[in-house]
């Protein structure tokens, strides 16, 4: 009989000083060693002093007086938090006997990192697995599901054509041996995120400003990780969440659906497992600003330095961040403005990744535009960060703007079988509640079945 994985119950990615000491102990001694499964329980936000990774943005990058704190998603196992949704998911289907290893082939619709993440799972978690993916995302993505053992198959187009990954999952999921890890609709994403990310939010601003959260600025991709401002309104219930989308994909916004150039963001659609109903505001920013910014913060720390941010600083931001966290960055800064958060006020934010999957964006960047010297970049700086407007930004509070992302919703899902009655369920807070409570029961079995036959 195939073993349950041994892997971390949803509160031991929450609270890493849970695990068993000499499991957190080979874990945390195992880092290096990335394809050793005992990995499986470093994915968590927290380091080995159980802290939150994160960094406060220093002022005189950011231009505003209210804290941005953003969380690092790069300390991850595979390098980028998206491998906690495929792993959550992955668990509880084996827990409920509904993925088997050795049997089942794991499929994963993505534009990379969610990819990545299901890759390495699949190889610790000994899983066969299928990564399906755009064509024209950014090359150190295929490097990476590859060296994780799993095949590729691949949609034409880039961010904005997932949809048609969904098509492919769609169609290759009528095969009895296939599973779909469908992080766009399965709700272990959303757990995962409420719990894990939203706590550790709310854990990160302990000590920073007036210890609250004011807002919490997330671009979706599967949204998934807005997920953690449903938890972070029941603790800071003044708190706004904002769904952030590239100007040129602004489809929770109006309906845009252009391409783009923020990989892992601005899908073309409002996800089956997005709740709608604590997104207040959604807000665009520009998709070259993003890479733009990743560009002076990666190539030019010396310009940061000439704007009075401290040296190590500087330096340190250099590895920690991706395009769509500097679309993230962006948003908050724009959200700081537009709510006039003060000194006091913190927002948080997520870097879902870092540099290593952008070298290619900014070569390619490099070959777009003509001049790259520094008195381009000094002028980018402060266009890009100090410049930031409170343009485009569109308040979702009241039912009427709720009404078209249902319809939004609808327009996208019912087409893959999902009933109406199913979605109109999530038009009540308690749909969701009631699946965040089934952590608990997840939980237990994860403890009980742990590395123990099905
Ligand atoms: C680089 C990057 N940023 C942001 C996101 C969006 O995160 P989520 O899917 O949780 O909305 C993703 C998702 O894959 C991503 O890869």
């Amino acid at each position: 009989m195939p073993k349950v994985p041994f892997g971390p119950t949803y509160d031991e990615m929450l609270n890493p000083s849970h695990i068993d000491p000499e499991i957190r102990k080979k874990a945390l001694h195992s880092k290096e060693d990335e394809l050793n499964p005992i990995n499986l329980f470093n994915i968590t936000w927290k380091n080995e002093n159980n802290e939150v990774n994160k960094i406060v943005l220093p002022k005189e990058l950011t231009g505003v007086d209210a804290n941005i704190v953003v969380l690092l998603g790069k300390y991850f196992p595979s390098g980028s938090h998206k491998v906690g949704p495929a792993y959550s998911t992955l668990i509880e289907g084996c827990v409920d006997k509904e993925i088997i290893p050795e049997k089942h082939t794991i499929l994963g619709p993505s534009t990379g990192n969610f990819g990545i993440g299901v890759a390495y799972i699949c190889n610790l978690m000994k899983y066969d697995s299928i990564v399906i993916m755009p064509d024209n995302m950014s090359k150190e993505r295929y490097d990476r599901i590859k060296r994780y053992g799993a095949k590729l198959d691949l949609t034409p187009g880039t961010e904005s054509d997932v949809i048609l990954t969904l098509q492919r999952t769609y169609e290759l999921k009528k095969n009895p041996n296939y599973r779909s890890l469908a992080q766009f609709e399965l709700l272990p994403n959303y757990r995962f995120h409420r719990h894990v990310t939203g706590n550790s939010a709310i854990e990160a601003v302990k000590g920073i400003g007036n210890g609250r959260i004011a807002c919490f600025a997330s671009a979706p991709g599967s949204a998934g990780t807005l997920a953690a401002g449903d938890q972070i309104k029941q603790a800071f219930p003044e708190a706004r969440v904002v769904a952030l989308e590239p100007y040129e994909c602004s489809t929770l916004m109006n309906g845009g659906v252009g391409q783009h150039r923020i990989e892992g963001i601005g899908d073309k659609m409002c996800t089956l497992i997005h709740n709608v109903l604590t997104t207040d505001f959604v807000a665009l920013i520009s998709d070259e600003d993003s890479v733009r910014g990743l560009k002076i913060i990666h190539d030019a720390p010396h310009i940061l330095v000439e704007n009075g941010v401290d040296p190590k600083v500087a330096e340190s931001l250099r590895d920690i961040f991706g395009v769509s966290t500097i679309c993230n960055i962006l948003g908050a800064i724009k959200m700081a403005k537009y709510l006039k958060l003060g000194a006091n006020d913190n927002i948080v934010t997520v870097a879902t990744d870092g540099y290593d999957r952008y070298n290619s964006v900014i070569d390619n960047l490099n070959h777009r535009v003509l001049e790259t010297e520094d008195f381009v970049l000094r002028r980018w700086f402060k266009d890009i960060f100090l410049k930031v407007d409170t343009e485009h930004v569109d308040d979702l509070r009241s039912m009427a703007k709720k009404e078209r992302l249902f319809k939004q919703k609808e327009h996208d899902w019912l087409r893959f079988d999902y009933s109406i009655d199913y979605l109109n369920q999530m038009r009540d807070m308690k749909f969701w509640n009631d699946e965040y409570e089934l952590i608990k029961k997840y939980d237990k079995k994860i403890l009980e079945k742990r590395g123990k036959e099905l």
